[in-house]
């Protein structure tokens, strides 16, 4: 069994800050940072950390950020045979703000991973990708990935209107609630309401999709299938930085499903996952190992 990513990498530049500043605002931070990101680099290391054999597809620049990131990823287990290599364009940066009370900004600059491309000769069972890729490579993944023994998931992260038609063409779709909101008529200012955001996600059940998750921070998790709504609440902690949160809940449900649990059991690990890594600085450093979920299970019951 494998887990099979095609995704972003990115060298994340990091300033923590008091609070993330308005617009027009001039504000101190502390020292800069740099770790590894990019929503494909850290779901995959969510995934190989969780124990599944894990294979990443994508693109660095051929420069000190690239080196350092697939570095990582092997460091990590994840076979980075199908990551390329592009010479004429930098790695993916990405450039984040974190306030004290964990909550986060971002912006990335793509780079080299605007020029991944997919071929068709995707081998795995769990497939998982995200919107940091281009349109035509990730129709390529999901579209040559569909068979009845595998699973496709799909990060459709950071929400990107205009590709809605994408999100027909994979198995289980994964989304936050402002996510949800940018893919339907959901209003993103409305209070969390299980109900609203049920019947807003259950919009998105169409084409080969047949379950869509809803990830909602400190609340947990919400799966709404055709003919049932159910919700994994979070379990309570001291929140340091949510940066990677979506993601390490999204390697842990790849991780999950590829060890043969149910969609739900999945959902439940990952959610327990994730609620370990908002405890931790860093994005793809925080992601939790299989014997530190297994430790917190052990703490729980
Ligand atoms: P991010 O963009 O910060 O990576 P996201 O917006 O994609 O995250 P969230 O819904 O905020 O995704 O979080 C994903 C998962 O992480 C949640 O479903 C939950 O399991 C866990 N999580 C997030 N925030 C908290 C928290 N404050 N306490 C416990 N668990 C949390
Ligand atoms: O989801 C968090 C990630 O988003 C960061 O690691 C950053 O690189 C951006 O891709």
């Amino acid at each position: 069994m494998s887990v099979c990513v095609f995704g972003s990498l990115n060298l994340d530049i990091v300033i923590r800050v008091e609070e993330i500043p308005r617009p027009g605002e001039t504000i101190f931070g502390n020292s800069v940072t740099h770790h590894t990101g990019g929503k494909g680099a850290n779901q995959a290391i969510a995934a190989a950390r969780l124990g599944a054999t894990t294979r990443m597809f994508g693109k660095v620049g051929s420069d000190e950020a690239g080196r350092r990131l697939l570095s990582a990823l092997k460091s990590d287990g994840v076979d980075c045979t199908g990551i390329a290599i592009d010479n004429l364009s930098p790695s993916g940066k990405a450039y984040i703000l974190v306030s004290q009370r964990g909550e986060n900004v971002i912006v990335v600059s793509s780079g080299a991973n605007s020029h991944a491309t997919a071929d068709s000769n995707f081998i795995g069972d769990v497939f998982l990708c995200q919107f940091e890729s281009p349109r035509a490579a990730l129709n390529t993944f999901l579209k040559s990935s569909a068979s009845r023994n595998s699973t496709r998931l799909l990060n459709a992260a950071p929400a990107i209107p205009a590709w809605r038609d994408l999100l027909a063409h994979c198995d289980v779709l994964i989304v936050n609630q402002h996510e949800l909101a940018a893919y339907t008529d959901l209003n993103s200012k409305t209070p969390d309401n299980t109900e609203l955001l049920a019947k807003a996600a259950a919009h998105l059940l169409c084409g080969d999709c047949k379950a869509v998750i809803v990830t909602l921070g400190e609340q947990g998790a919400l799966l709404v299938e055709p003919d049932s709504i159910r919700l994994a609440p979070a379990r309570k902690t001291h929140v340091v930085d949510t940066t990677g949160a979506g993601d390490c809940f999204c390697g842990a449900l790849a991780a999950g499903i590829d060890r043969g649990l149910s969609l739900f059991e999945a959902l439940s690990d990952a959610t327990l996952a994730a609620s370990l890594s908002v405890e931790r600085h860093g994005a793809a450093a925080s992601m939790p190992t299989a014997l530190e979920l297994k430790q917190l299970y052990a703490s729980l019951n």
